[in-house]
């Protein structure tokens, strides 16, 4: 009788024990993936990144501090000096404002602007 209690106790607190693990699973907001196979265009895609709301250019002007990141000047600025298309990741524009990069102070990229730089290097960093 006895052992038949202890073990209908044990089972109880087993039952407790194993539903007390519940997870919350966060949804934390992520950039929408890339497609890889879709050219990213330099003008209409990359040069926005640099002239836009993350106003590069305010230190990174013709006469400014280097590279010259204005729609004129930026992929000459670029490319090859900063991009390395066998190994993207190591690629200086992309490393340099990373948002995970402790290298530069000033201003970071979005994860969304990081990404489509990436792909864009990998896609040949064209002057498309
Ligand atoms: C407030 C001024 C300022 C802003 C805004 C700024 N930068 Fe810079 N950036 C600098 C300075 C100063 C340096 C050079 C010092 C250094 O190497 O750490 C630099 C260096 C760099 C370099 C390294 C160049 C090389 O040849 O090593 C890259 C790439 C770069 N910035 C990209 C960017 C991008 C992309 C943005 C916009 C997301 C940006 N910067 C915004 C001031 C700025």
């Amino acid at each position: 009788m006895k052992t038949r209690h202890f073990i209908a106790l044990v089972s109880i607190m087993m039952a407790f024990f194993l539903t007390s693990c519940k997870y919350d699973y966060v949804v934390v907001p992520k950039a929408p993936p890339i497609d890889p196979e879709v050219p990213v265009k330099f003008a209409a895609e990359i040069v926005p990144i640099f002239t836009g709301t993350n106003n590069c250019i305010a230190c990174h002007k013709t006469g400014g501090t280097a590279p010259d990141l204005t729609a004129a000047n930026a992929y000459n600025s670029i490319v090859p000096a900063l991009v390395n298309t066998t190994d993207a990741e190591s690629s200086i524009i992309y490393q340099f404002a990373h948002p995970s990069s402790a290298t530069h102070a000033w201003k970071k990229y979005s994860a969304a602007d990081a990404e489509l730089i990436l792909v864009w290097i990998k896609q040949g960093a064209k002057n498309n």
